[in-house]
């Protein structure tokens, strides 16, 4: 039996991860940790939540020893985006936050630790096209470089205390449950809401961007997946690369355009360009596709015939 505790349930991804754990592990099993956002009432409504901050180490012991938490999932980060603005709070949170759940799951001898990472790790000096798994991790981005350090330090525990800790590098993550936040990869979420809504979009990197991308069910079965996988079979712990499909900006839009033919687009570039500049345009993933069985899903316009259905039906209802 496991007892998985999410912290940060309340953000994009871990919002549905709770969720998904829940259908598989049963809802008194995975615990719902939320900062200050008022759990939803799917999150509250389907197993326990507790206000968990990974900067408070006593906060986060007493709700490991409530519901004898064997496993935990951090999903708490500050992204690259409100990292650039406040680059001392991503650190304190992505490496302060990440140590506190390190050394407790060393204490209590957790079953296991993941710990995502992201394509925020390479930089501009890494390979741009299919990057490889073992690459040049130069990142110019303080969560990058959170992220590279939490990969070392995760593969660490692995090394020195025998910890069972995993983790996989997103790339963009999509998804019409709940919106991002702070990331640059944002975009891609925001241009849904605003084709619906709006009908044009005014996008914060130019036409020519491309990044790996991936859609939040891809982005559940791959984190599940590795979570599953027999430790034996994993070659590396901390910093699997997974990718599913990459496209430009202006391919994001056609791919609209086909739903929406009036949609239009803008570009009006800021900071993050250069930190969308200094990121990959695909990454290869064999590593993960042959230790643990990777296989992605979506593929562009799969994603935007369903994203669009979804964002169409809550905008109907006058949810957003
Ligand atoms: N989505 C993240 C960001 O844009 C990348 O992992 O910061």
């Amino acid at each position: 039996m496991k007892n998985i505790l999410v912290v940060g349930s309340a953000g994009q991804i871990g919002s549905e991860l709770t969720l998904a754990l829940r259908d598989i592990y049963g809802g008194d099993n995975v615990v719902a940790g939320v900062r200050k956002t008022k759990p939803s009432e799917k999150l509250s409504g389907t197993g326990p939540c507790e206000v968990v901050d990974a900067l408070d180490k006593n906060n986060l012991k007493k709700v490991v020893d409530k519901y004898k938490i064997d496993v935990i999932i951090n999903m708490a980060a500050i992204l690259s985006g409100t990292g650039e603005k406040n680059p001392m709070l991503a650190w304190d949170v992505n490496m302060n936050g990440l140590i506190n759940i390190l050394e407790l799951a060393r204490e209590y001898k957790m079953k296991q630790v993941l710990v995502p990472s992201s394509i925020a790790v390479f930089g501009p000096t890494t390979p741009v096209d299919n990057t490889p798994q073992e690459t040049i991790l130069k990142p110019t981005t303080i969560y990058g470089v959170t992220k590279v350090a939490g990969e070392l330090l995760g593969d660490y525990y692995v090394k020195k205390y025998g910890l069972d800790v995993r983790g996989l590098r997103y790339p963009g993550i999509i998804s019409h449950e709940t919106e991002p936040g702070g990331g640059t990869t944002d975009y891609a979420v925001a241009i849904y809401y605003e084709a619906i809504k709006n009908k044009k979009y005014t996008c914060f990197v130019n036409e020519n961007t491309r990044l790996p991308m991936m859609y939040m069910p891809d982005c559940l079965k791959a984190t599940i997946d590795l979570m599953q996988a027999d430790f034996s079979s994993l070659k590396n712990h901390c910093d699997y690369n997974v990718g599913a499909m990459d496209f430009t900006v202006a391919e994001m839009a056609e791919s609209i355009k086909k739903h929406i033919p009036e949609f239009e687009i803008s570009y009006e570039p800021d900071f993050r360009q250069e930190i969308a500049d200094s990121w990959p345009n695909s990454v290869d993933d064999s590593p993960a596709r042959k230790d643990w069985g990777w296989q992605h899903d979506f593929d562009l316009d799969k994603m935007t015939a369903d994203m669009l259905k979804a964002i169409g039906e809550k905008h109907e209802k006058g949810l957003i």
